[in-house]
């Protein structure tokens, strides 16, 4: 039977998107935010016995978590055969160590918790650094599917000779992927993080991609610093502005103004989170990812 598809009241861009994929049936969801806060949940298209996928922007991630485990907890009330979790975000992943003493590793507890609600998850390319795979934290059926491709189509059509570029370590696995599937060259910068909203990169021996266009590929525009700070040390050591492909749009607190003043061409994002940069669609990898979870 038809997949029902239940997506976040006010963001349905990328729920519709993948229901047409899919092939599912858009389903009809209520969501009523009390005067103390509490949200009450009210499904509008029966669930019993039929495969549920809610589709939901997990950021910010604390004001979106309790709307999305009370809908999938009713939807189970109301009898749904299964229900799954497209989160094209995955929050809290970047916490996947115990940096200092005490601290908690929020990758594992928040995976805990999803699997505690959902009966699979997809997302998209997840923070995994530290933590080898979604297999390690998720006690469900989880899988992350890559953006590498599609966010390698979208360079391949608009930039000419690009260098492909990492602001950091981190995001060395996406660049080297994104660049080895349009036959560019890449490179990666020496970032460290001071602090929340500061970093600073280290010198970069960039002389011989003179004449190259450089794409700053990273998984998260959070507060916008780390894309900011790559792009003065790019643009200082002579090259032109850069052109930034980011997976994932958090824009925190005043990035998109930062970001606004910052030395970038143009700064492009996949709809995993809805922003006005959105301009690369996973819709058709989320749902092919989907189909291979979907019981017959
Ligand atoms: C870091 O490891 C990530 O790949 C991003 O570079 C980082 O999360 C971006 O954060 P912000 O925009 O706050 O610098």
């Amino acid at each position: 039977m038809t997949p029902l598809l239940y997506t976040l009241p006010g963001h349905e861009r990328f729920g519709k998107a993948l229901a047409a994929e899919l092939g599912a049936e858009l389903a009809g969801l209520e969501l009523h935010r009390f005067p103390d806060g509490e949200t009450r949940i009210r499904i509008l298209t029966e669930p019993w016995d039929r495969t549920a996928v809610v589709a939901w922007d997990l950021q910010p991630p604390d004001a979106r978590f309790v709307p999305m485990a009370l809908t999938v907890a009713t939807l189970r009330d109301l009898g749904a055969r299964h229900v799954g979790l497209v989160a094209p975000y995955l929050p809290y992943m970047r916490q996947d160590a115990r940096f200092s003493e005490g601290e908690g590793v929020t990758a594992r507890y928040f995976a805990a918790l999803l699997g505690r609600s959902a009966d699979w998850l997809v997302t998209v390319d997840p923070h995994l650094h530290r933590i080898a795979s979604l297999d390690a934290i998720f006690d469900i059926p989880a899988l992350a599917v890559t953006s590498a491709p599609v966010m390698a189509r979208f360079i391949a059509e608009n930039v000419e000779r690009p260098l492909v570029v990492g602001p950091d370590v981190e995001s060395e696995r996406w660049v080297a992927t994104v660049a080895a599937e349009i036959d560019a060259p890449h490179a990666v910068l020496a970032k460290t993080r001071l602090g929340d909203r500061a970093v600073r990169h280290g010198p970069a021996e960039l002389g011989a991609w003179a004449g190259r266009t450089p794409v700053l590929v990273d998984d998260i525009a959070s507060t916008g610093v780390t894309l900011e700070s790559a792009a003065r040390l790019l643009v200082g050591a002579g090259l032109a502005p850069p052109t930034c492909v980011v997976v994932h749009a958090v824009f925190a607190e005043s990035a998109a103004e930062r970001l606004g003043r910052a030395p970038i061409a143009r700064l492009v994002t996949t709809d995993t989170i809805p922003h006005e940069t959105n301009g690369i669609c996973v819709a058709p990898a989320v749902a092919r990812a989907v189909r291979t979870l979907l019981s017959p």
